[in-house]
């Protein structure tokens, strides 16, 4: 091995390799919570490392991941169809589970046609670099998604304009919309809830300003999905304006308890999409099991509202829990409770005694993740959470913030 190491570092392109340390640096001070292998899950507690945890950092949001009618769905489908379709949607890998499953998504979010993809970073990807293109604009949350961004980019390299307004800045977006071209292409692009603070935009802002403007609105809705809006339908619908919404995106892996993503809107678009766009094209389509299991929580989705109800409980609870113990956390309503520590030493420390010594597992946020010079500790909350899980949380916290001087 020794002899291949030397070789390989003399490759120029892969000297980078050799001098990035940043992950070895935090393995060796014991500070590295990333990759951490989960040997059971039943979902608000996990087995890692041989110790049962509580889970805070998942976005399984309302805990459908180990629900029976889920799992049951997903058996089954593997019975009839087996483990994977082998092709693309385009040839041979379209099973009538995926076609059902685009009505229903389409129905329940009120449009007229839906697209499934492989997953949610392929679907973000795949709908903007396919509809944006040469001389067209995008006009993008600097904020936004790394899929959304890399959507962006694949469009700037077909001749689209990428302009990236300052974070849920609509002032700045109207700033760049009025300079653009009246009669020109020009899609508004944001997440509806971000993924790192929990914010939601502010769509109607949005919406006066695509109308004004002349453009088109995106609004990826990973985070929105089985949170907010009228039974767990997202931002659209949020705020009563679903139909203004023209593309929704979202992901199987979260709410969904699956892996895939879909885009829904009008039929005319989602059917370019479905002949144009590589992504969904060149990329095998979703396996039986994981549509049969986003089928499965949909369907809990519409019939058992009083998860999202407990979801927004559980993390009003602990977010109000951690704001009287002193800790600085961002007002919200979403599931997503992200707690700011000074500085990145302090998040991974702060990780570390909550992990080895409270066996309580969230997510430690840091730039790239995080936007720079912030660090946090992202939390975030099942339907599924007890009140036990919730105090322990708190108790948690509150012995590693005393430790660590910062409450
Ligand atoms: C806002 C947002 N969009 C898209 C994705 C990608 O979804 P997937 O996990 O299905 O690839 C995620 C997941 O991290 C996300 O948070």
């Amino acid at each position: 091995m020794a002899g291949l190491d030397s070789k390989v570092k003399k490759v120029p392109l892969f000297k980078k390799c050799f001098s990035f340390k940043r992950a070895e640096n935090l393995i060796q001070a014991g500070l590295f919570p990333y990759f951490r292998e989960i040997q059971e899950s039943e979902g608000p507690v996990v087995q890692i490392e041989g110790k049962k945890v509580i889970m805070a950092g998942s976005n399984n949001y309302l805990g459908l991941t180990t629900h029976p009618k889920v799992r049951e769905a997903a058996i089954q489908a593997i019975n009839k169809y087996g483990t994977s379709c082998s092709g693309s949607r385009f040839l041979t890998g379209t099973i009538d589970l995926h076609n059902q499953l685009e009505e229903e998504l389409s129905g329940f979010l009120g449009k007229e046609a839906a697209l499934v993809f492989s997953t949610g970073f392929q679907a973000g990807q795949g709908v903007i670099s396919t509809l944006v293109g040469r001389g067209e604009y995008i006009l993008a949350d600097k904020d936004n998604h790394a899929s959304l961004v890399a959507g962006h980019l694949i469009s700037k390299s077909t001749g689209s304009h990428i302009i990236r307004y300052n974070h849920l800045n609509n002032d700045h977006l109207e700033t760049h919309l009025r300079q653009l071209p009246a009669d020109a292409g020009k899609l508004i692009i944001s997440d509806g809830v971000f993924s790192t603070y929990g914010e939601i935009i502010n769509l109607p802002e949005i919406i006066q300003l695509a109308k004004k403007y002349n453009a088109q609105v995106l609004v990826d809705d990973a985070h929105a999905l089985g949170v907010i809006g009228e039974s767990g339908r997202g931002t659209g619908h949020y705020f009563h304006q679903s139909h203004d919404v023209d593309l929704i995106l979202c992901t199987f892996s979260k709410t969904l308890a699956s892996i895939g993503g879909f885009v829904a809107g009008d039929k005319v678009v989602i059917d370019f999409i479905k002949h144009q766009s590589p992504a969904f094209i060149f990329s095998a389509s979703p396996s039986p099991p994981n549509v049969a299991a986003a089928l499965a929580a949909l369907n809990i989705l519409r019939n058992e509202p009083q998860r999202i109800q407990q979801l927004r409980f559980n993390a009003d609870y602990v977010r109000k829990g951690l704001q009287e113990l002193g800790f600085e956390v961002l007002n919200g309503e979403t599931a997503i409770v992200p707690v700011i520590v000074p500085n990145e030493e302090t998040a991974f420390k702060m990780w570390k005694i909550l992990y080895e010594e409270e066996n309580i597992f969230v997510n430690v946020f840091v730039p790239p993740a995080a936007p720079a010079g912030k660090a946090m500790l992202r939390n975030s909350f099942m339907a599924t959470h007890a009140t036990h899980h919730l105090n322990r949380v708190l108790e948690g916290y509150k012995k590693a913030g005393k430790k660590l001087n910062i409450i």
